[in-house]
């Protein structure tokens, strides 16, 4: 089948955005970094795979090496590094105290200004993380191989209990403490936990924020699904005092730090795993509305984030590191703490929203601490560039690399970043990846590639991205389709929590050369993103090709969105499409019809709403929500997103004479857009053009 649209996107592309022009790193930088010897490319070419990547294995400390680089016997299930064993807590702790313990593991900043910062050294880190790892040992029986679902904010006692686990080679399950008690609830379930760590509360634009309150409605979600929760452990924002409303019930619920107690001054003996057992699970959306549980290794992922966050984050032992996102998403896992944890970098982890109270907030930090290496996504820079343009220059903070990752940025926002916030001295990363990924997949390699804005950058060393058309040709540079990675490495997933054959049609089935092959180079890996590569070999990333909507850099599946507004009674179908929005880059609108001899009032679009926000969390409020008398549909039923997402986008809808009710589509466009026809011709992006179609 020939894919039309994509003919369509090349030209479009072509119209809207014009190549940029090359930027270079300062040579102070270039002077420092980690990475500055260019063989470094052929050292990590397809001639030296897999071997190439011991270079990062050996940035660990191991119990006993591995024998094999690559088991690819099983693929797509790649084993690395076999033979091996290592703990990853050790790898982030104890490895360190001989040099520097009493170097800043964490600078904790609290959102209220003024509360004061509060540091933990590589000592305390190691102290506090064995009193957890005795707690969940004894007091809850756990042991290598369970699973513990954390669903915490962002404060330090969430890595302390991420690496507790870790030590016991119990696999941790953390999810983002904005999602909802079901969705967390759904979550535990899949993950058979017995076990969920969560917190009182904490605090959002100077709020203090009832979480707990979670708790509960997570643990009844799972024992609807089958699964029974022992015990919930409770984290406390404030020594001694507790910020929730929420009853704590008996036998159950128990406060950390009373437990914590009976646990002084213990130390447990950091488990050896092998290289292959899993570190962790993220669960992460797709095309249906189960989310995956992305399954992550210890070796192969610990050796590759340590890899990449020293040679593109290019972090030093003397840097002050903040990387702003949550450690709820994969960003916060590989970035905040097992990569930079695992180089004995000091972090900065900041409790609140960027704007809070104002938009100088985050610029007063890093001038405050020192903070000289900068993460954060294009929402938040898109946010503090429009509220505060002008803030960055009236404080005297002085970053050497920054990094934006998780959304296409547009260049407007790029160079903002670039000129206002790094004073044109600092170089920009714009990493590519995913949370199967577990690292980045494409980046400037910052003292060797100069960058361009909106532009990845090729693919990272020892990843070899390729572009491929609907029938698997590979495209020539300049052609836009899918991006797939032709080989694998150490940090991909493993597989889907309970569901490799899952696992195998969503990111091979595609693109396998030969399902029977036993050579890793018939199977590269989809990525679901629409891509195009520059001749220069630079990767422009599109946008998402498959069911999923990046909302402010959170991936939201329609799927997930769509059966979360079919629970209100009344409604009979719905249908959720993105909209390009300045700041979040995208948000969902929600089409939803009736069921026969329901009449449409504002009742039922609230209820839709506060369904999305208790079934997924507050990420997935819609821009509106919109009731309409007939879903747009093909004679063979199936709802016609592409051409609501048109609508709602003001694009042009398409031929729709072939429908089975075209009628409608022109009431439905009245209803959004009022009477005469608005079509804008500005560049959405390709994820919405092509949404809906038939992939
Ligand atoms: C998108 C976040 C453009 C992409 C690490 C990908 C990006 C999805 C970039 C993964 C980037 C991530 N430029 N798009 N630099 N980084 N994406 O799993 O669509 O939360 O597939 O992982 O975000 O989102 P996830």
């Amino acid at each position: 089948m020939s894919n039309p649209t994509l003919e369509l996107t090349e030209a479009q592309i072509a119209v809207h955005w014009k190549e940029e022009d090359y930027l270079y790193a300062i040579p102070e930088f270039i002077a420092q970094a980690n990475l500055k010897d260019p063989s470094v490319s052929k050292r990590f070419s397809l001639d030296n795979f897999p071997q190439c990547f011991d270079e990062y294995a050996e940035l660990l400390t191991w119990f006993r090496k591995w024998d094999k680089t690559l088991d690819s016997s099983n693929p797509p299930f790649w084993k690395w590094f076999t033979g091996g064993t290592l703990n990853a807590s050790y790898n982030c702790i104890d490895r360190h105290l001989k040099t520097h313990k009493g170097k800043a593991a964490f600078i904790f900043v609290p959102e209220l200004e003024s509360e004061p910062t509060i540091t933990i050294t590589y000592q305390e880190l190691y102290n506090r993380v064995n009193e957890v790892a005795a707690l969940l040992r004894d007091f809850c029986g756990l042991k290598a191989g369970d699973r513990v679902t954390i669903h915490m904010p962002l404060v330090p006692e969430l890595p302390i209990t991420m690496l507790a686990c870790a030590r016991l080679g119990v696999i941790h399950s953390v999810v983002f403490g904005g999602f909802s008690g079901v969705a967390c609830g759904q979550r535990v379930a899949d993950s058979g936990s017995h076990v969920l760590v969560s917190m009182d509360g904490y605090y959002r634009s100077g709020q203090p924020i009832d979480h707990k309150e979670k708790v509960d409605i997570a643990v009844t979600t799972a024992l609807a699904e089958g699964q029974r929760v022992d015990k919930c452990l409770i984290w406390r924002r404030h020594e001694g005092k507790y910020l929730s409303n929420t009853p704590m019930v008996d036998e159950r619920d128990y406060f950390m730090e009373d437990v914590l107690a009976n646990y002084k001054g213990q130390v447990v003996a950091p488990v050896p795993m092998p290289a292959e057992a899993p570190l962790f699970l993220m669960y992460t959306s797709g095309t249906t509305a189960k989310p995956k549980g992305c399954q992550h290794s210890t070796g192969g992922y610990l050796a590759y984030v340590t890899g990449t966050a020293k040679y593109i984050l290019d972090i030093h032992q003397e840097d002050i590191y903040w990387c702003m996102a949550d450690i709820g998403w994969i960003t916060g896992h590989s970035y905040i703490v097992y990569g930079p944890l695992s180089l004995g970098t000091t972090n900065v982890m900041y409790e609140g929203v960027p704007t809070y109270p104002d938009a100088g907030r985050p610029w007063r930090i890093a001038e405050r601490l020192g903070v000289n290496i900068f993460h954060t996504a294009p929402t938040a820079i898109r946010m503090l560039r429009k509220v505060g343009p002008d803030e960055p220059l009236k404080y005297n903070h002085q970053f050497k690399l920054m990094v934006t990752v998780g959304e296409p940025i547009e260049p407007e926002v790029w160079r903002w970043y670039y000129n206002t916030v790094g004073r044109k001295e600092a170089v920009i990363v714009d990493t590519w990846w995913q949370t199967e990924t577990g690292g980045f997949l494409c980046s400037t390699k910052p003292a060797l590639d100069p960058m361009k804005a909106g532009s990845a950058g090729p693919g990272v060393p020892g990843i070899h991205p390729v572009i491929y058309d609907e029938e698997r040709n590979e495209l020539p540079p300049g052609r836009a389709g899918n991006i797939c990675i032709r080989n694998p490495w150490p940090g991909i997933f493993q597989t889907i929590w309970k569901d490799p054959d899952r696992f195998v049609k969503t990111y091979y089935a595609k693109y396998c050369k030969d399902p029977e092959s036993k050579d890793w180079r018939d199977w590269p890996y989809f990525a679901g993103d629409g891509a195009l590569c520059a001749p220069d070999g630079y990767y422009r990333i599109l946008g998402r090709v498959d069911d999923v909507i990046n909302v402010a850099g959170h991936r939201l599946g329609t799927k997930e969105l769509e059966s979360a507004c079919l629970v209100v009674g009344e409604i009979a179908e719905a249908a959720v499409v993105p909209v390009a929005d300045d700041a979040r880059g995208r948000v969902p609108e929600i089409y939803v019809a009736l069921k026969p001899g329901v009449t449409a009032t504002p009742a039922i679009e609230k209820a839709v709403v506060n369904n999305l926000e208790n079934l997924i969390g507050k990420i997935a409020r819609p821009k509106s929500v919109r009731i309409v008398p007939d879903m747009p549909k093909t004679r063979s039923g199936k709802i016609m997103r592409r051409v609501l997402a048109a609508i709602s986008n003001h694009l042009p809808v398409g031929d729709v004479t072939t429908l089975a009710n075209p009628e409608v589509v022109e009431q439905i466009r009245v209803m959004v857009q009022g009477e005469d026809p608005v079509v804008e011709a500005k560049d959405v992006g390709d994820d919405i053009r092509n949404f809906g179609d038939e992939k």
